[in-house]
């Protein structure tokens, strides 16, 4: 059953675009911004109760685009709005990162089995606190491309700009491009035998920060050359990851092709 009404929270990057595709497919979308008078969108805080009552009183579905943090503030928002709605089996999805996965081995590959912990983030408890409760948690990459908010996000411009001055060329990117991510949602949104599991959304083609620098015709940063000091000390603070997307191809359909940057 495809929802009919839709709670967007948060009309950011990928929010304003899944609001964007559910509309042009027939559903009634409610969006939420922190600011009041937004267009087209209500005003919604998590940390201003007084706000949630902004929120539709009845929805088919929910995706809560921001952080799920804090956790008191998470359990608050479940007991007020989420829980008749999770109650009713209607789905909820929440968003959370790849950086969740925690790996001992450098280029790992890890799908949604893989040990997870606790980010400074802290967005990580909550996710489980409303995944426990039935919710989704969609894993997302590094996301890019054009969003409907009218901002774009693009690999070659990080470049440009000097964003990457300090990556370390030899560990790996998961990316995935936003009008993947909206269909990613649009389709775990109406599969209820997915309800309550972690699905990671990437394009399950991790690149080596080097490969994508030379790709792009850039050359590689001199601080970044191979001393075996630096490199050590890289793997053992935080060892590069690759996030398999079988899971996700697999709902999606062996013939769904995801957005790859490189070809853009
Ligand atoms: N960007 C990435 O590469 C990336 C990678 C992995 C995961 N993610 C995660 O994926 C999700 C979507 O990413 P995005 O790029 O679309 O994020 P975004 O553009 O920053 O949008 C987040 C939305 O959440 C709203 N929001 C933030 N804090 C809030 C609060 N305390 N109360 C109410 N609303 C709040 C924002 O409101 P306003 O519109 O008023 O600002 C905005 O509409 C986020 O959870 C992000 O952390 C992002």
């Amino acid at each position: 059953m495809k929802p009919q009404k839709v709670l967007v929270v948060g009309a950011g990057f990928v929010g304003s675009s899944l609001a964007t595709s559910l509309r042009s497919g027939g559903v009634q979308v409610c969006c939420t911004r922190r600011q009041e008078g937004g267009e087209g969108t209500v005003q919604f805080v998590l940390e201003e109760e007084e706000t949630w009552g902004n929120l539709p009183k009845e929805v088919d579905g929910v995706v809560w685009t921001l952080p799920a943090r804090p956790l008191p503030q998470v359990r608050r928002f479940y007991d007020t709005y989420l829980q008749s709605i999770l109650d009713s089996k209607k789905p909820v999805i929440v968003y959370g990162t790849t950086g969740r996965y925690q790996v001992d081995e450098e280029h790992q590959w890890v799908d949604e089995k893989t040990r997870y912990g606790q980010t400074a983030s802290g967005r990580e408890e909550g996710e489980d606190f409303l995944q426990e409760k039935g919710a989704n948690v969609l894993v997302l990459g590094v996301i890019w491309g054009e969003s409907k908010n009218g901002e774009t996000r693009a690999l070659k411009s990080w470049i440009e700009k000097g964003y990457i001055k300090d990556v370390d060329i030899d560990k790996f990117l998961n990316v995935v491009h936003v009008d993947d991510v909206v269909k990613a949602t649009e389709e775990i949104l109406h599969r209820s035998e997915f309800r309550g599991q972690v699905i990671n959304v990437c394009d399950g083609h991790p690149m080596l920060w080097r490969d994508i620098i030379l790709w792009f015709g850039f050359e590689l940063p001199q601080a970044t050359t191979h001393d075996p000091n630096v490199t050590a000390t890289r793997l053992l603070s935080r060892p590069s990851k690759r996030v398999s997307n079988i899971l996700l191809q697999s709902i999606m359909g062996k013939d769904y092709k995801f957005k790859m940057a490189m070809d853009a």
